[in-house]
């Protein structure tokens, strides 16, 4: 193993200081170290945080290999700074068996870029009808935690119950795509005046917070862990509120891009702006940056949703929702919250590392800890070309948009994966 000696770098924002990383773990910090043996990073003006530990990335492998692979939707990772991912089990087939789960784990292992974490369907097939074997699942080698049907919401107050009833025994987390399907048949954007300008079924904010109040009374009732998916809207925001002041066990995450973009962007009837939830009012913005600053959203997770050209360039109505976030997500965080930089290591790497229960990551570069950690150049700027991104997708919504930060390097227990910029394999 090659020892790496990062010189004169601030490690969450603190003061500069050199950090030498030796057999995958940070041996120490302090100023003038010196190793004759490693090789020297200068990181004068760069910030160091811990791995970015993503909750919500979309891999596609098995089933869309054409859309994103594992090895591709990793790379897409670590070049954006993340040590560690959890797959969603939306794949074809379905993540909802013991041999799907350890499949996506095991080629998470092969490409070796991140760590792979995948998540189970909550149902068989996502149909919202069966359990599916969570059991099996978190017995298997991928170890499964954190369970969902995202892409579809666990509609049904009986198996949601039963679900959380089931995981509980293993301090396992529902993860809810909030979205009562009966409220949003038919539904192309956000419910409002834009939709009504546009002539587009709206998805009123009331179908998401319906579901995200019945399921934290579901979660207190069993006294069971409840993840929210991609929280979207100002009233979410106030029944999470309320429902951790009375200590619910719910824990919530937003995306970049609900943080930034407004449904007006539909109006240019880019399908690139599609996706589901559907991006929110002004105000939603406001209230969810307010949220995850105070904490009542505890992350920032990507739905890093990746499609092929042929699903995402057609009509608004035939488009399949959903934006690339991985390469950006950091750079939207920045330019959202500027360097607040414990913040962002808060939201984006040590909380997602505790509910997820990812051990080896969200720490701080210490020394005895795994070096599982990125470093970022705050004052560089990059206009975002799609043709560039790692991502076999091209679906970004932030298409020639210059944006703050750069990831400079990531490594994964003490390897590279990302040096100068570029992936290392
Ligand atoms: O926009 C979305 N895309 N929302 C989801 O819930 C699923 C995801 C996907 O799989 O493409
Ligand atoms: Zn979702």
């Amino acid at each position: 193993m090659t020892a790496y000696l990062i010189r004169s770098v601030s490690i969450v924002g603190g003061e500069p200081t050199d950090l030498l990383i030796r057999d995958g773990v940070v041996a120490e910090t302090g100023r003038g170290l010196a190793a004759d043996d490693a090789t020297v990073v200068d990181a004068s003006g760069l910030v160091a945080l811990p791995g970015l530990v993503d909750l919500h990335t979309h891999l596609r492998e098995p089933g869309r290999e054409d859309a994103e692979t594992v090895e591709s939707g990793s790379r897409a990772a670590a070049l954006g700074g993340y040590t560690a991912v959890c797959a969603m089990a939306n794949t074809s087939p379905v993540a909802d068996t013991a041999g799907v789960v350890e499949q996506v784990w095991r080629l998470g292992r092969e490409a070796g870029l991140v760590d792979v974490q995948p998540i189970g369907a909550v149902t068989v097939g996502l149909a919202g009808e069966r359990l599916a074997e969570l059991g099996a699942m978190a017995d298997s080698a991928a170890g499964v935690r954190i369970f969902s049907d995202d892409g579809h919401c666990v509609s049904d107050p009986r198996l949601m119950r039963r679900a959380l009833e089931y995981v509980k025994a293993f301090d396992g987390v529902i993860a809810q795509h909030a979205e009562e399907p009966r409220l949003t048949e038919g539904a192309q954007m956000h419910e409002g005046e834009v939709s009504t300008r546009l002539g587009l079924t709206g998805w009123p904010a009331v179908a998401e917070e319906a579901i995200i109040a019945r399921d934290v009374l579901l979660a207190e009732h069993v006294g069971s862990r409840l993840h929210v998916c991609h929280v979207s809207t100002a009233g979410s925001v106030e029944v999470l509120r309320q429902a951790k002041a009375r200590g619910v066990r719910v824990t919530a995450e937003v995306t970049p891009h609900h943080l930034l973009l407004t449904d007006e962007r539909a109006a240019s009837y880019d399908p690139v702006f599609k996706v589901n939830p559907p991006l929110r009012t002004a105000a939603d913005i406001a209230a969810l940056r307010e949220a995850l600053a105070e904490g009542v959203i505890d992350i920032i997770a990507t739905d890093h949703a990746p499609h092929a050209v042929e699903d995402k360039e057609c009509e608004w109505a035939y488009a399949r929702p959903g934006m690339l976030g991985l390469e950006t997500a950091l750079s939207i965080a920045l330019d959202v919250f500027g360097p607040r930089w414990d913040l962002i290591a808060e939201r984006m790497s040590r909380t997602p590392a505790r509910i997820a229960g990812l051990a080896g990551h969200g720490l701080d570069p210490a020394p005895g800890v795994p070096a599982n950690l990125t470093l970022v150049d705050p004052a560089a700027r990059r206009v975002i070309e799609p043709a560039e991104l790692a991502s076999r997708s091209r679906n970004t919504p932030y298409a020639r948009m210059t944006l703050p930060g750069r990831i400079v390097a990531t490594f994964l227990r003490g390897e590279p994966t990302v040096l100068d910029g570029k992936a290392v394999k």
